[in-house]
């Protein structure tokens, strides 16, 4: 504890201590590709995905998305995993290695996205909620968020995410990826498929997917699909930093984040093709994520054929979603104290786990009895706000510390098209203007605009 007071209030010499490069585990290859790409799907695809398409141009909005993917996405991806390999560190150990005096933007990064992740587990906590009533019977989603559930909830979904992360990167992030995620890819599949045989589902895909292509003149969807793109492949948090500073030399970066980033915008794709087709077979409002997944659904649950299972696996895939996001969240900010006190992880990860549950307190009880507001907002809204958009500002100071002052020359894309089309060069002007400028933009947007969060 003093050592990270100490560190926190200045002491120069732990500050500037070069860090100690430590044996690291590494990931096997499928291991890696398999926390990765759990790290990026999450709630971000399965309710927030198809909501914006749905509402936002149809099939339209796909053509901007598939855009910020490859412009913002996937460069950024590659930067933030070829910098964590190469330094082999946390994001503080990292940027303290490309320049000793950026370690107060490494504490930045994690502070942003801890505090994410404590209000990201509360709503993650609702989904394991509502995992358990479709067993139980659901309870209305007022009752229940004004009830102490909630902490509860979100108290069992932050143990489980500490206990994971406590056992390490082979033993409990590789091995718990290995089993959720083809678990999650089978609950989609065989969701999708129920839900495309319902009487309603090529209205719903008519609402899913017909372009209407007016929406590509108007700037907010553009803004909406780069944050969307962002947010979903959980880029610009140094998620991916920390996850690359277990990557073995051998592993191809330019493959592994196509293979990342096609499953993410696949999953997030097939979320729509369950979402919809419900919600039109029982003509419900396909209204934002909160009150489509918490309150419509569970009532269309209880009344259509095998709707206990449907919503049963429909919660589970919702919660092994969220999980394998929290997973990474927390890992990111474990790893700092790894790396730069030297904390076992078990020390670590307690640690942190109890300033999250503290932090999440405020959020698991916003609407409880008279509810917790600050500044006029239900806390768990506030800090969607607050933190979503100060992350813009961390991930875009994080792009530029790590481009301008790393430097690398050239991406490991290793592939005959992506070498001849000169990829990593292109790649690396993006980082170097676009990607900063875009984030800029977004976080004054967001922020003249009273946040838009996640
Ligand atoms: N990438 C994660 C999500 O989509 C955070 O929810």
């Amino acid at each position: 504890m003093i050592d990270f007071i100490a560190y926190i209030f200045g002491c120069n010499k732990i500050i500037f201590m070069p860090s100690k490069v430590i044996a690291r585990e590494n990931w096997s290859k499928i291991g890696f590709l398999m926390a990765t790409i759990g790290s990026a799907v999450g709630l971000g695809n399965i309710w927030r995905f198809p909501y914006i398409v749905g509402s936002h141009g149809g099939g339209a909005f796909l053509i901007p998305y598939t855009i910020s993917i490859i412009i913002f996405g996937i460069p950024l991806m590659m930067l933030e995993l070829d910098a964590g390999r190469k330094f082999k560190g946390s994001v503080v150990t990292t940027l303290k290695q490309i320049n000793r005096r950026f370690w107060l933007l490494g504490i930045l990064a994690p502070i942003v996205s801890l505090s994410i992740l404590s209000y990201y587990l509360v709503i993650s906590g609702w989904t394991l909620g509502y995992f358990i009533f479709s067993v139980t019977g659901y309870m209305e989603f007022s009752q229940f968020t004004n009830s102490l559930l909630p902490l509860l909830y979100f108290a069992i979904t932050l143990a489980i995410t500490a206990f994971i992360v406590s056992k390490g990167i082979k033993k409990g992030i590789e091995k718990a990826s290995m089993i959720l995620m083809p678990i999650l890819f089978v609950v989609l599949i065989g969701l999708a498929a129920y839900a495309l045989q319902m009487p309603g589902a090529s209205d719903g895909l008519a609402f899913y997917l017909t372009p209407d292509f007016s929406y590509l003149f108007d700037p907010n969807i553009w803004l909406m699909s780069i944050s969307q793109a962002f947010f979903s492949l959980s880029v610009g948090y140094g998620i991916l930093i920390t996850y690359g500073s277990h990557l073995s030399k051998e592993t191809r970066i330019g493959r592994s984040v196509l293979g990342v980033a096609g499953a993410d915008a696949l999953i997030a794709f097939i979320g729509g093709l369950i979402i919809f087709p419900i919600v039109f077979s029982f003509g419900i409002n396909p209204s934002a994520g909160t009150e489509l997944s918490f309150i419509a659904l569970p009532t269309v649950f209880g009344s259509m054929p095998f709707g206990m299972l449907i919503g049963l696996l429909f919660f589970f895939l919702l919660f092994i979603a969220a999980l394998t996001s929290s997973i990474s969240m927390l890992e990111l900010g474990a790893a700092n104290f790894i790396d730069e006190l030297k904390w076992s992880r078990k020390k670590s990860v307690a640690f942190l786990s109890s300033i999250i549950f503290v932090v999440g307190i405020p959020s698991a009880l916003s609407f409880y009895g008279g509810g917790i507001s600050f500044m006029g907002k239900p806390f768990i809204d506030f800090m969607d706000i607050f933190f979503g958009t100060l992350l813009m500002l961390s991930a875009a100071l994080l792009c530029i510390a790590v481009i301008w002052f790393y430097r690398p020359k050239v991406f490991d894309v290793k592939n005959k098209l992506l070498e001849k089309i000169k990829a990593s060069s292109i790649m690396i002007f993006l980082l170097k203007y676009i990607i900063p400028i875009a984030l800029f933009i977004l976080f004054v947007v967001e922020l003249l605009s009273g946040g838009g969060g996640h």
